[in-house]
């Protein structure tokens, strides 16, 4: 063979890996409304700067004439490239070639890039589209899976693991996705479920869609499995690279800091208005965090779950922070089990990768009632409360109102080990609200008060007394427990300050193997 006809060679070599299922499938997929594997990759990545491996890769399967049915690349897109100018690796299944499905060769090539993930401290971006694990292998595949799965976790807390679901992405399969530490779906065209609709008929006998079961407003609203979920594969995309912006490439490396135009001591004038005069009025939490981080850009995470308490990322003085704020426009911004654990391993996340961590805290309790108890709040509370008091990263907490009960103490409270802590004038930090606490402390003089007819003045009278006592930040900081008590319009000041004071913070804990957080 000639040089000219060696590259020639390589060229229909790479042609034929490039053509991934064919045109016919190529164009189902768009008619499905579903880019292709590599047009995906191309709109992720920064331009030109995507290196291919693995490219001429095939499947090893010699069952079912599959011998005859080979395609380089084998149903993976895989390599490296840059977001924002920074180093990923990435991983793109191909629906249209062999409905993306998964043999030992594809998760050969996803593990490669995985280990090179690690070994180079750079994120890996997952783009799921996938049928699962390919029927004609079997068991070579359930072990791809596992090897996938085995190293989801060694780079847990190392690298930045982010999936992105584009397509099916069904049974087993979801667990590397759920082992991630971000789900993107894309509406109309994702769904993640263990078993489906079919199976769940001749189980359960329950009539559900995919779309219902799975989808991704299921995962956003319903179970919280999905992170962020974006209109269609286009904004998914943007919203990926959106958060890649904010996130270290690993966990020795300090979360990026952007230039900003935000002055670090502007006065947050618009907070004054927004909290209401009446304690027992709610405000929107979100508007709260606008107000005081740069530019007011809030990424939440997980908006549509478990909305009484809100977190994401933002920047203040340019340093990326996780914000995590009870919202009282929402159950009053009590703690539940979802609210928990949301935030639990949202505050997880930050703490393996150097983000600081700022907590707004407006927080009457925990939800009363049997469905929580029975369902675990017990141990689901216990699980943001684990994660703040293990979180070594910077912390800063402004109590913005009702800091009550055991809610006081989950969070960040100085007791935790908060860095620093800081109390509106409107704070209001005791064991419980007035109305709960004058029940059981004036029980006699209440009943009294109802045999005299006199009973809601004499509540009125009582409550009052509590909240000049209790209701208001001042016992706590006599304490030493809240560091300043500050205006709402220097909170931006307060935090920018305290977060350049905590740049070089390190703080470690015993030695051990792992901590128990209760699961
Ligand atoms: C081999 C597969 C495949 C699979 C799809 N294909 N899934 N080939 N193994 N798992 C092939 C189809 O044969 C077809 O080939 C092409 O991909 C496109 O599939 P269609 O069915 O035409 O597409 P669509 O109508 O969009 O349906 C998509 C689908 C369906 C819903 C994903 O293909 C499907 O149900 N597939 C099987 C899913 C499944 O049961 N997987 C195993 C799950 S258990 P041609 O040549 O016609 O284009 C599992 C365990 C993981 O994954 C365990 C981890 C521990």
């Amino acid at each position: 063979m000639s040089y000219q006809e060696k590259l020639q060679n390589l060229a229909e070599r790479e042609r034929r890996a490039e053509a991934g299922g064919g045109s016919d499938r190529v164009a189902k997929q768009h008619a499905a409304g579903k880019l292709t594997a590599r047009e995906r990759i191309e709109l992720l990545l920064d331009a030109g700067t995507f290196e291919e491996l693995d490219k001429l890769v095939v499947h090893r399967c010699t069952d079912f004439g599959m011998e005859k049915e080979r395609v380089p690349g084998d149903g993976v897109v895989t390599g490296h490239g840059r977001v924002h100018g920074r180093p990923v690796f990435v991983f793109s299944q191909d629906f249209t070639v062999f409905g993306g499905s998964l043999s030992g060769a594809h998760a050969a090539k996803i593990c490669k890039v995985m280990d090179l993930a690690v070994k180079n401290g750079a994120p890996l971006i997952g783009l799921n589209d996938s049928g699962g694990a390919r029927i004609q292998e079997g068991v070579d595949s359930l072990g791809g899976y596992a090897e996938i799965f085995w190293r989801n976790v060694q780079a847990s807390g190392v690298i930045p693991q982010i999936s992105v679901i584009l397509g099916p992405c069904a049974g087993g399969a979801v667990y590397s996705p759920a082992m991630t530490d971000f789900i993107f779906m894309s509406e109309g065209s994702s769904y993640m479920f263990v078993t489906g609709p079919d199976v769940i008929k001749t189980v359960t006998h329950e009539d559900v869609s995919k779309e219902d079961l799975g989808g991704a407003s299921t995962h956003s609203g319903r179970s919280g499995v999905a992170h962020f979920v974006y209109p269609d594969e286009r904004t998914t995309i943007e919203g990926v690279r959106n958060l890649m912006e904010r996130l270290p490439s690993n966990n020795l490396d300090p979360a990026p800091r952007a230039k900003c135009s935000d002055p670090a001591d502007r006065e947050c004038v618009g907070i004054v208005g927004l909290l209401p005069d009446s304690s027992a009025k709610p405000y929107d939490m979100r508007k709260l965090v606008g107000e005081v981080v740069d530019g007011g850009e809030f990424l939440e995470v997980q908006s549509d779950y478990a909305k009484n308490i809100v977190v994401g990322f933002a920047r203040i003085d340019g340093r990326s922070v996780g914000i995590v704020a009870n919202q009282p426009a929402h159950l009053a911004g009590c703690l539940d089990i979802n609210a928990s654990v949301k935030a639990a391993r949202f505050v997880r996340f930050c703490d393996a990768f150097n983000v600081p961590l700022v907590t707004f805290v407006d927080v009457p309790g925990f939800l009363p009632g049997t469905a929580q108890e029975y369902g675990g709040i017990i141990k689901h509370g216990a699980k943001l409360l684990y994660a703040f008091a293990e979180a070594t990263v910077p912390k800063v907490t402004v109590i913005t109102r009702k800091a009550y009960g055991g809610a006081y103490d989950v969070m960040a409270s100085k007791h935790i080990r908060a860095d620093f802590n800081y109390a509106y004038p409107t704070a209001e930090i005791a064991v419980m609200g007035p109305e709960g606490a004058i029940n059981i402390l004036y029980r006699r003089e209440i009943a009294q008060a109802e045999k005299d007819g006199s009973l809601q003045q004499e509540r009125e009278r009582l409550a009052g007394m509590y909240r000049k006592t209790f209701a208001n930040p001042y016992k706590a900081a006599e304490l030493g427990f809240v560091d300043q008590v500050i205006r709402p319009e220097e909170t931006r000041r307060a935090l920018a300050r305290s977060l350049a004071l905590l740049e070089n913070k390190r703080e470690q804990g015993p030695r051990r193997k792992h901590g128990n957080v209760p699961l």
